[in-house]
């Protein structure tokens, strides 16, 4: 059995990591699989990518297409283009994707045209926002896909509701919480903290990257003034997307509690995470894993396509709703905010699921 796994962004190479080393393990165990992974270069700075493969210990990806960025039907065409080509030249059994990015949608719409056949990770899940690139990547994604791998009960019976065989869908959990159980007991000695001057529970993590947040300058500089204000008397860490910093740098913003920092590496990121007092973010994937390190979380959006984030984790949605995220933020310095509860599967063995699934398929 041969699996091309394709991947592009930092997200996606968090997610692929534990299926590449479940297929490695299996292999040393005897069993025929083999993959490849495609590169789609959407991500392309150091810290961005080459970072995490570093840290998560994946192996050098087969090819990288080195698309780039662009706008989104340019960079979307130009993966798609390199990835037919690829695959032309490279039979598979099957394409893996993964998440919702562009990346993932190139590679889906490539194959599929190709009569390959495609399995969806985080297959399922949906925000029924139609203005964020993401909602319609994972739509045209699992209208076309062939197998589909669900984070939860929630985005199995999307699927199911949208008219997908229940035998093509497998609930087999959160690959993202698998990277991240798998990485917590080797923070211990992280010097992040230090090396920031931080200490714990003193500080908030902030990210802000959606369009839809830090497009609109006045808008982005309204909220971080507001969260500066806030948190007067704590420390904001903010490691910095470049999208956002460019769009940044064309303002005079500066708070002397904000401290603007360069994207981390994962192991980084979540040692900061695992000791801060809270995180406001408009990231999904960050709502997760606070979720499983019981660190309370505020999301700058409106809507969420990871529900359990908010029904059992730690994650509050507080949208463009000012007064909302002062309340929320004033909750969670009086520490009166709501304890994780265990999120079904969300147990480290999603990959293990997964590649058991394609076993027996194929
Ligand atoms: C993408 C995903 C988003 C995900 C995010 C994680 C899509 C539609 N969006 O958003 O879902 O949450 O990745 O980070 O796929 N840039 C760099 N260096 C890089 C990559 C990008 O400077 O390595 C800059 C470029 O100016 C680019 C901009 O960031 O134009 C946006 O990059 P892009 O890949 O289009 O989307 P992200 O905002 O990263």
């Amino acid at each position: 059995m041969h699996i091309t796994l394709i991947a592009g962004t930092r997200p996606n190479f968090v997610k692929i990591a534990p299926i590449i080393h479940e297929i490695l393990r299996r292999k040393r165990l005897g069993v025929d699989v083999e993959y490849s992974l495609i590169h789609t270069g959407q991500h392309y700075d150091t810290r961005l990518t080459d970072l995490f493969f570093e840290e998560l210990n994946i192996p050098e990806p087969t090819v990288n297409l080195g698309i780039g960025s662009g706008s989104q039907a340019l960079q979307t065409g130009s993966m798609m283009t390199g990835i037919e080509a690829y695959l032309l030249q490279h039979p598979t059994d099957l394409v893996l994707v993964v998440g919702d990015v562009n990346s993932t949608l190139a590679a889906t719409l490539s194959a599929k045209k190709l009569n390959i056949p495609v399995a969806h990770v985080e297959a399922g899940i949906r925000s029924h926002d139609s203005s964020m690139p993401e909602e319609i990547n994972r739509k045209i994604v699992d209208s076309i896909c062939d197998f589909y791998f669900t984070t939860s009960e929630t985005a199995t019976k999307n699927l199911q509701l949208e008219g997908k065989k229940s035998d093509s869908i497998f609930f087999v959990g959160n690959v993202m919480i698998d990277t991240l159980l798998q990485n917590l007991p080797h923070i211990k000695d992280n010097k992040t903290l230090s090396r920031l001057n931080l200490s714990s529970k003193n500080y908030f993590i902030l990210t802000i990257h959606r369009p839809s947040n830090v497009d609109n300058k006045d808008k982005l500089v309204t909220v971080l003034q507001n969260i500066s204000e806030q948190l007067k008397d704590y420390t904001i860490v903010f490691p910095i997307h470049p999208r956002t910093e460019s769009i940044l740098k064309e303002t005079n913003f500066k708070a002397s509690n904000i401290q603007v920092i360069q994207p981390l590496g994962y192991l980084d990121f979540i040692s900061l995470v695992n000791s801060s007092k809270g995180i406001i973010t408009d990231s999904g994937g960050i709502t997760e894993e606070a979720s499983i390190m019981n660190i309370p979380c505020i999301t700058l959006r409106s809507n969420t396509e990871r529900p359990e984030t908010c029904e059992f984790g730690t994650n509050v949605l507080v949208g463009n709703d000012v007064n909302l995220l002062n309340k929320s933020i004033q909750k969670i310095l009086e520490n009166n905010w709501k304890q994780a509860q265990p999120i079904d599967k969300w147990d480290g063995k999603a990959a293990e699921r997964i590649v058991e699934v394609l076993r027996k398929m194929f």
